[in-house]
């Protein structure tokens, strides 16, 4: 396969600090980058680029890394705008509406969910992200979240069995029941569709999970050889970080309502468990937005996405989280930008995304801007797109 020579760029993101300047960015201005069998190749200064056949000029463009978005659930029909509204009206969101998409859900065939799937990833690329972990949680019977999930496998290999999203209706006072067919045969139908495993552990909301129900699908799934993930502290204080760093969980996601103690858990655990922080959610259901700033200076492991679904988030926009992290959670452009990129690559557990090194994917992503602070600077513009090559 040809090499192909990407120039013109005036400001690289390579996230490799020492291949740039020595910042977590490791940024180089007027650069070029070689790319060859969907690999980069090399990396380095313009002035000193090597000769290729095929050449692309950028025209001054900043180059950063593909954004990883580490939490989605885009496997779903129909919408629920009129619970947004009601929200922004006073109500208050606990998981209840999750039932209106399953219904709809379960009604749409494998060609209409294929199709949305389709489209979403779509919005998503022409918005710079090159790599979406999607999640099941929106059929919950064997058959439906084993049907998910496998239409989620033909966009994506970052794919996660949430069954344990809620409680369906139908089990309403059978909710041991509903765990033991989790982690029985839905984990078994499923786990050869998905990578990872997630829970909704929630103790403030009927519809979730409470710790010890969420500890019995995680061992679960880890015994099916799953990774492990948790939505924990969304709605309150509760169990989910406890429970994910004690697990070794590759990432908890939400983390809107923390003590000290879990902020202390998070940063002990930053080699093993990333706290995913999903600001469109905060923006959605009107509730405060986690101290960001305060987890970053405690020393731990943040990530950014979007959680795209159409409860909480209804997104596909890495920039538009990126700029809420800027503006409401206090991250400085440079820190909301690596969390996008690298954060989301660490909570997949993925070496070859997330940064610009050599040998990396060659997953980049092209702003309409010389450089990467206008991510945050120009809000609700569309400057971001994933380089097709
Ligand atoms: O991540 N919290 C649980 N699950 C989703 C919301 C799903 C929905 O409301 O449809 C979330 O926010
Ligand atoms: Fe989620």
């Amino acid at each position: 396969m040809t090499a192909t020579l990407l120039t013109g760029i005036a400001e690289l993101v390579t996230n490799q600090p020492g291949l740039g300047d020595q910042s977590p960015l490791g940024l180089l201005s007027d650069a070029a980058v070689v790319v060859q069998d969907g690999r980069v190749a090399w990396v380095g200064p313009r002035t000193a680029e090597p000769d290729c056949d095929d050449r692309r000029d950028l025209g001054g463009r900043a180059v950063v890394p593909g954004f990883v978005d580490s939490h989605s659930h885009l496997v779903f029909a129909g919408d629920r705008s009129a619970e947004f509204a009601a929200r922004m009206a006073g109500k208050a969101y606990d998981g209840g509406g999750i039932s209106t998409t399953v219904r709809a859900t379960r009604a749409a065939g494998d060609g209409e969910l294929r199709r949305l799937l389709a489209i979403r990833i779509a919005e998503l690329r022409a918005q710079g992200t090159t790599t979406v972990e999607v999640k099941s949680g929106y059929g919950l019977t064997v058959e439906h979240e084993a049907r998910c999930l496998r239409l989620a496998r033909e966009f994506t290999d970052e794919t996660t069995f949430l069954g344990a999203h809620v409680l369906p209706a139908d089990f309403a006072r059978r909710r041991e029941e509903y765990v033991e067919l989790v982690a029985g045969p839905m984990l078994a139908a499923c786990a050869p569709y998905a990578r990872w495993v997630d829970v909704f552990c929630e103790p403030h909301s009927d519809h979730a999970f409470r710790a010890d129900e969420a500890r019995v699908v995680l061992e679960a799934g880890r015994a099916s050889g799953l990774g492990l993930r948790v939505h924990g502290n969304q709605l309150g204080p509760g169990p989910g970080v406890q429970l994910a760093v004690e697990l070794g969980a590759a990432s908890v996601d939400h983390c809107t309502y923390l003590s000290e103690q879990d902020v202390d858990a998070l940063s002990a655990a930053r080699d093993t468990t990333v706290a995913t922080l999903l600001p469109g959610v905060e923006f959605s259901t009107r509730s405060p937005y986690p101290d960001g700033r305060a987890l970053l200076d405690a020393g731990v492991l943040v990530a950014l996405a979007t959680d795209c679904n159409p409860g909480t988030s209804y997104s596909t926009s890495m920039p538009f989280v990126l700029a809420l992290a800027v503006r409401e959670m206090h991250l400085t452009p440079a820190e909301a930008l690596w969390a996008a990129t690298g954060g989301g690559a660490t909570a997949l557990r993925s070496n070859d995304i997330g940064h610009l090194g050599v040998g990396a994917q060659a997953d980049l992503t092209v702003l309409d801007a010389p450089s990467y602070l206008h991510l945050a600077y120009r809000p609700g513009v569309p400057i971001a797109r994933a380089l097709d090559l």
